[in-house]
């Protein structure tokens, strides 16, 4: 089927053998589905990308990707090596991973040069990149010098630079500020309108209404506890609350101690809040 992009069945992946990952995990992820991963830590949601990316194998189980299957000696392939990279694209939760060159430019355009993009259109790309994810003035720093925000937004451009088909994002949000945040769903939305398949793990749920069309949440057996559309995932308070996922809250009144628990969505404040627990500790 030429819009099935991945296929996974029943995969189990453990580190060393010994730290399991991924305990059985079923999939289908079809061409131009834009999907949230989300669970609490140590749920699998990394490791589930980078079995995606091709970075680590499954122990068990298959995982297909336009019907071929992901696995060492296909990888060994050159030309199926490159040309699942110039179609997957893939942004590392840890920034520092991704970035190796001794300026943040040199970074950013290390991978269409090395796939032959014309220089021209780097220069469009990179122009287009360095002003919606404010990058002016870090351009000529060194990658591993810069704040942790600073350094994600890096690795995003040189991901983005590619303009992958299929874009896997690990934590694309995290430690960003709300304005850059905010760019980057912008940015997510406009690449997922042109038809691309977006895949991202994120501990950010405000963000996943805006950028998903299926939420899947890893639970902590480290499988899928359960997928849908993500207003319903994000109001199945018992889910959430089974899956770390409810925001806790505590302030302090005289003597009493208040324990909020509440959903996150929309965009983030106070005003998102629906309480649903309220505790009084004397
Ligand atoms: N390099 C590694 N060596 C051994 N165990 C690992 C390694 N990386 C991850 N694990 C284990 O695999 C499990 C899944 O980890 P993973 O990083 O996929 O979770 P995650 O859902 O992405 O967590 P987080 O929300 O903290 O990013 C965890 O129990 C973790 O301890
Ligand atoms: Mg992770």
């Amino acid at each position: 089927m030429d819009n099935m992009i991945f296929e996974l069945k029943n995969v189990y992946f453990s580190y060393l053998g010994k730290f399991p990952a991924l305990n059985g995990i079923d999939i289908k992820i079809q061409k131009g589905q834009k999907i949230s991963i989300v669970g609490a830590n140590g749920s699998g949601k990394s490791s589930f990308l980078q079995i995606l990316d091709g970075l680590i194998f499954a122990d068990s189980g298959s995982v297909n990707f336009y019907g071929r299957e992901l696995n060492e000696k296909n990888f060994n392939d050159d030309k199926f090596c490159r040309s699942f990279r110039q179609k997957v694209g893939f942004v590392f939760q840890n920034p520092d991973v991704q970035l190796f060159c001794p300026t943040v430019q040199e970074d950013i355009v290390f991978g269409p040069l090395h796939l032959g993009v014309e220089k021209k259109l780097i220069e469009r790309r990179l122009e287009r990149l360095v002003s919606i994810l404010g990058l002016q003035g870090l351009l000529d720093r060194i990658p591993h010098q810069l704040s942790i925000g600073e350094k994600r937004k890096v690795a995003i451009a040189s991901t983005l630079i590619i303009e992958p088909e299929i874009l896997i994002l690990d934590e694309p949000t995290a430690g960003l500020d709300p304005l850059t945040t905010r760019h980057i769903i912008d940015l997510l939305i406009d690449t997922g309108a042109s038809g691309k398949t977006i895949i991202t793990a994120t501990h950010d749920l405000h963000i996943v209404e805006e950028i998903s069309d299926i939420v899947y949440v890893f639970g902590c057996e480290k499988k899928i506890a359960s997928f849908g559309k993500a207003s319903c995932i994000l109001n199945d308070m018992e889910l959430l609350k089974a899956n770390n996922l409810l925001h806790i809250h505590s302030h302090r009144h005289k003597d009493t101690v208040h324990v909020h628990s509440h959903r996150p969505s929309g965009q983030g404040g106070a005003s998102s809040i629906g309480l649903d627990t309220h505790i009084d500790h004397h």
